[in-house]
């Protein structure tokens, strides 16, 4: 008799789950991924975990991204609940320990999955899926500048007892050199959010190490980044996580994908309802003379340091549209501070949340004053737009440094909030160093352009994330 011949086993077809952290900035970064794996292979089946007030609050997900499978489950938070930044480590742990149990079911149905894509604040998801014989590829939606502190620098600082900092310190004092910037360190003011604590067993502070020490187990990382912006920060990354994709900015990518033309501004991944008055108030307004301000999506603000801004900018006599988010000011009803009707009539426009990306990218903008979270960021680069940075917490403080001193695109207020500095620096940034930064923020701007091209390096780190997606084993 013929020996039987062996059959290869039956590989299932490629499958991909995505898990976001349930907020703004990492659920837009994930949909604008599911939605240029979709575009980019046909060979490709995705399922996204949503949190359901997420789901609620986008009820045209299902039409907008029609190939992609949605799954739902809770975060343990209400659905109004503005999600504080101090709910944070308790939200991530309740969500990550939802995940690890459902996770069996999740990568069964619709699809057997064949890759995890997770956000980078869930290392024991990794493990969970080890076991479970899925690999598994990062995705950190904060700053790179950021992750490369909290890898190579804060552990240590940490361990060797320098932070948290000691009383009467100078802040100002360098702490480490940039990568690839010979005269510019990085200050003990300008590191993470985390080396600010007073409490080293804040569990915030547990997740972000622990984070940082899980990286390389992962199969590979994406990054939310051009080559061209970080090259030497990814450079050493790199020797941690040899498998770095850097696809963005995401945003722009996903944009210069969809056609026609007319379709880039509709699809808003906004948690919160987009005033789009401030659209039309911007197209009356003179060409680059209007300073947008806001501070994204979790940044709380004093009373205090309210008045400071209100003062500064109606001080500074430039024209301003200022996002007012609600629930933003602690301690206080924000109704109670109104800016006087005649400097809203003459030049000042606010709005409880903008359609950002577009409001970036409108004639009357010529400056950004913002948290210097990471998607405003790349936003504000991708615009081409000058930045006034008042960083708050988590990755912001790096981020700041960053564009003032190594990019060089606008001014860091690092620690300032004082109506005096305020007026004088939106006038810098807007008047007086108009020209230099705007120059330099066109150039990066059209370098974003090209990396997400055809042949562009962020085009091409998508090529292979999608072609290692699909043959992606254990
Ligand atoms: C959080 C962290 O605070 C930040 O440090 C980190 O880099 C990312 O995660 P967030 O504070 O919300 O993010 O800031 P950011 O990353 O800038 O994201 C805010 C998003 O909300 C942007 O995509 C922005 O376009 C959008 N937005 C903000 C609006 O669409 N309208 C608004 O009015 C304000």
């Amino acid at each position: 008799a013929q020996p039987q011949q062996q059959q290869p086993p039956v590989q299932p077809p490629p499958s991909v789950l995505l898990l976001p952290l349930p907020l703004q900035g990492p659920i837009n970064c994930f949909l604008k991924l599911a939605h240029l794996l979709t575009l980019s292979s046909d060979h490709l089946n995705i399922t996204f975990l949503n949190a359901e007030f997420v789901h609620q609050r986008l009820p045209d997900l299902p039409t907008r991204l029609p190939r992609v499978n949605f799954s739902l489950f809770s975060d343990g938070v209400p659905g109004d609940d503005p999600r504080p930044p101090e709910k944070f480590a308790s939200m991530v742990s309740f969500f990550e320990n939802e995940v690890i149990r459902c996770l069996p079911e999740f990568l069964k149905s619709p699809a057997p999955a064949t890759c995890l894509v997770v956000d980078g604040v869930f290392p024991a998801v990794v493990e969970r899926a080890k076991e479970l014989g899925i690999p598994v590829v990062y995705f950190s939606t904060l700053s790179p500048c950021c992750i490369w502190a909290n890898s190579f620098l804060v552990p240590k600082l940490f361990d060797s007892g320098e932070v948290p900092f000691k009383k009467g310190m100078d802040l100002n004092e360098p702490v480490s050199d940039i990568p690839g910037e010979e005269e510019i360190s990085l200050r003990w003011c300008d590191l993470p959010g985390i080396c600010r604590t007073h409490d080293t067993t804040d569990p915030y502070i547990q997740l972000v190490l622990k984070e940082c020490r899980e990286l390389p187990k992962a199969q590979g990382h994406i990054l939310n980044t051009f080559d061209d912006l970080e090259e030497h920060l990814l450079a050493e990354l790199r020797s941690l996580c040899p498998n770095l994709y850097t696809i963005g900015p995401i945003h722009l990518h996903s944009r210069t994908r969809l056609e026609p033309v007319t379709e880039q501004r509709v699809t808003s991944n906004s948690l919160w309802q987009e005033d789009r008055n401030c659209i039309t108030w911007l197209d009356s307004q003179p060409s680059e003379s209007v300073i947008f301000v806001s501070f994204g999506s979790v940044v709380p603000m004093t009373i205090d340091q309210l008045i400071e801004f209100q003062y500064g900018l109606v001080n500074s006599g430039v024209r301003f549209l200022w996002v007012r988010r609600p629930g933003s000011l602690v301690g206080i009803e924000d109704s109670s501070l109104q800016v006087p009707t005649e400097i809203l009539e003459e030049r000042g426009f606010i709005v409880e949340w903008a359609p950002q990306e577009e409001v970036l990218a409108h004639r009357a903008i010529g400056g950004f004053l913002t948290h210097s979270g990471w998607n405003s960021t790349l936003e504000s680069i991708v615009e081409g737009v000058p930045m006034l940075c008042w960083p708050n917490g988590i990755d912001q403080l790096v981020i700041s440094r960053f564009v003032g001193d190594v990019w060089k695109i606008g001014i860091d207020m690092k620690d300032k909030c004082d109506r005096v500095v305020i007026e004088d620096m939106v006038r810098d940034l807007m008047v007086r160093r108009r020209d230099e930064f705007s120059k330099r923020a066109d150039r990066l701007s059209k370098s974003a352009a090209q990396a997400v091209r055809e042949g562009g390096s962020s085009w091409q780190g998508l090529h292979r994330l999608i072609q290692d997606i699909k043959f992606m084993r254990l």
